[in-house]
Order: structure tokens, then sequence, then C-alpha cells
């Protein structure tokens, strides 16, 4: 286990599953969201669940397959603007809801993905 982390601190692996999965359907759903993700978000949520896990001082599975991150590397292909990046979050911070994330948890997990995200806009609004 992993005494300390956030991870554990929100119960591991099943609030990540459930906290993940929470957030795809509403991405699936957002208008300013959907179009630049894939139809099917299976593996988008597997990577997510592995990433999350490690961004939380869990196990590191996504480096294990993927190697490093890179977020705003791999973001790149994407038109990442203010507008999304706020849905994004909001997606988030919907799901943490959803997955009953406790509180103080939930406010510094969203803070540290509101950092994240802000990151990983490369868009301004007109372009989009
Ligand atoms: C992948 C959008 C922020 C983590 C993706 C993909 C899109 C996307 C379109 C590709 C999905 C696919 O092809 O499977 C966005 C938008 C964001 C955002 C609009 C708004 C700011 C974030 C943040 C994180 C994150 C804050 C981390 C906390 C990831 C991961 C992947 C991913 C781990 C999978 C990368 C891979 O293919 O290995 N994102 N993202 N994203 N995103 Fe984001």
């Amino acid at each position: 286990d992993y005494p300390g982390t956030l991870y554990e601190a929100i119960g591991g692996s099943a609030t990540i599953h459930h906290l993940v999965e929470a957030f795809y359907a509403r991405v699936a759903e957002h208008p300013d969201l959907y179009p630049i993700f894939p139809d099917d978000l299976t593996e988008t949520a597997r990577k997510q669940k592995q990433f999350l896990s490690q961004f939380l001082g869990g196990p590191a599975y996504y480096t294990e397959e993927h190697g490093h991150p890179m977020l705003r590397a791999r973001h790149l292909p994407f038109e990442i603007t203010p507008s999304r990046k706020d849905a994004w979050l909001a997606c988030m911070s919907d799901a943490l809801e959803e997955a009953e994330v406790e509180e103080p948890f939930r406010s510094a997990i969203f803070e540290r993905l509101t950092h994240t995200a802000q990151h990983m806009m490369n868009t301004p609004e007109d372009r989009k």
C-alpha cells in the first residue's frame, strides 16, 4: 500500500476506477469536449486510470506501460482552448462528487488537476 498518499486516502484503485468512469461519462456528453475525443473512450479511460494512480502517489502504471507522461506534448494534437479546459475541469469536479471523494482530499486533488489543466492549454479561444 501507499501510506500518506492521496491515492490511499481516497480509497485507492476502486475510487480511481469510479472517478474515471464518472468523468468520461460526462466528457462523452459535453458539447465542447466529445468532438475532440475518440467515440470509444475505453482505452482513454484505461490510460487515465493508470495516470491518476501515479499522479496521486499510487502505483506508476502509466509510466510502466507508456514511459514518461509528457502530458503537454501528448495533448498538442488537440486544440485545447480556455473553454475546453474549463469544461474538462467541470466534468472532473462533478465526477469527484459522484465518486464520493471526501474533503479535504477532493479540494487537494482538484487544485492539482486545475494546475495541470492550465498547463495543457495550447490554443486561444478565437481559433476554436
Ligand atoms: C488524453 C483532452 C486535460 C490526462 C487526452 C486526449 C484528449 C484529451 C482529446 C486523447 C484521448 C485519446 O485519444 O484517447 C484533454 C483536454 C483537457 C485535458 C481538453 C483540458 C485541459 C488533461 C489533464 C490530465 C490529462 C489535466 C491529467 C491530469 C490525459 C491522459 C491522456 C489524455 C493521461 C492519455 C494520454 C495517452 O494517450 O497516453 N486528453 N485533456 N488530460 N489526457 Fe487529457
